[in-house]
């Protein structure tokens, strides 16, 4: 039996629940379809952080780039200062395992609401392709004068010819893979951001000659927002910087039906490397032990692991099982609105990927 290697970190507030039902669908996709996962916990997250004084150990980092994929809840802690779990853990695991690409599908499943109105499954359709170690995130900058009235803080934006043509090249890749519009949308800010984008929109445009096929599309970051609510169904896949990436996700988010169904996954497409997927919500602690967040963002979270492995048959059982489960099932997507509790909509994925 094929047997896969998983790292599992439940996180912070309503992370171990979504885990457990995540968890719970994947033991049900080992049953029906005799593949086998083998798991290992880690107790990363603000409560250990609490309790113990260390963040991300490097023995747990060295074990996850070993694992052929991770699932992680979510980190977050009303109790731990903000800034302090997100670069030590979060921002840590992508950069130390080299997780360069952040893929953040956009799709409304049907029977989802969507805030858009007269927009259906057929128009919200896509992917975007995230670059996830570089950027405004890369931590380069600094203060002058700190704490005096002339202070100076700068923060800037690190962009590699490397990192910005292997995160081009895989959205390449993988919008041909997708073969649907077969449509690459670059979301840049050329007309401001010089140098940036500069790089971006040559690195784009000479990586786009290897890929006949795919059509070249450019847009600003202010006008996709403007058209991810307009007109959705313009895009097929689209390429963008880290922190681009980080803002339009949480609008593709709400526009999908919310923080309870969107997943993503810190990826590096690599042979042999890892990747770490995870529900994009946080970790709602105003929500945490009370049975009512929505577990299938973290499912759909599987889906897309079981994906990454190459095994597109059991993802697509599990993308069946949920949307049947949306479709007979569910009344809402959000927390404590669904008509059923997070366990519940667990048992039902289960039941459904048991009994197709
Ligand atoms: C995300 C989150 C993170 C990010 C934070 C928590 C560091 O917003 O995964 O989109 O900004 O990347
Ligand atoms: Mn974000």
């Amino acid at each position: 039996m094929k047997t896969y290697n998983i790292g599992v970190l439940p996180g912070d507030g309503t992370g171990p629940e979504v885990v457990a039902e995540a968890l719970k669908a994947l033991k049900a996709i080992s049953d029906a379809e005799g593949i086998e996962f083998h798991l290992t916990r880690y107790d990363i997250g603000g409560e250990r952080y609490l309790a113990k004084g260390d963040l991300l150990p490097d023995s747990v980092l060295s074990e996850l780039r070993a694992m052929d994929a991770s699932l992680l809840g979510a980190i977050g802690h009303p109790g731990v200062r903000p800034g302090i779990l997100e670069t030590e853990i979060l921002l840590k695991m992508r950069f130390e395992l080299d997780l360069y690409i952040n893929l953040r599908p956009v799709v409304l499943l049907p029977g989802v609401y969507t805030p858009l109105k007269d927009k259906g499954p057929e128009d919200i359709d896509f992917v975007v392709v995230r670059e996830n170690t570089e950027g405004l995130y890369a931590g380069s900058g600094g203060f002058l004068r700190k704490g005096t009235a002339g202070e100076v803080a700068v923060q800037e934006s690190v962009n590699t010819r490397k990192g910005v043509e292997r995160c081009i090249r895989y959205a390449f890749e993988y919008c041909r893979r997708r073969n649907r519009q077969k449509k690459l949308t670059l979301c840049g800010k050329t007309n401001v951001l010089t140098y940036a984008w500069n790089l971006w929109e040559r690195v784009y445009y000479e990586v786009a000659k290897e890929y006949p096929d795919v059509k070249t599309d450019y847009a600003h970051v202010d006008a996709i927002c403007m058209w991810m609510v307009k007109n959705p169904e313009f895009f097929d896949v689209i390429v963008t910087d880290n922190m681009f990436g980080d803002v339009i996700t949480d609008l593709g988010a709400m526009i999908q039906g919310g923080m309870g169904i969107a997943a993503g996954g810190n990826i590096n497409p690599d042979p042999g490397q890892t990747a770490i997927f995870e529900p994009i919500g946080g970790s709602a602690p105003k929500y945490a032990g009370t049975n009512r967040i929505n577990p299938l963002a973290a499912i759909c979270s599987v889906q897309m692991m079981l994906e990454f492995l190459g095994e597109a048959t059991a993802a697509g059982v599990l993308l069946d099982a949920v949307k049947k489960v949306i479709r007979d099932d569910m009344k809402s997507m959000d927390a404590g609105r669904m008509g059923h509790g997070t366990r519940e909509v667990g048992d039902l994925v289960v039941k459904y990927i048991l009994e197709p």
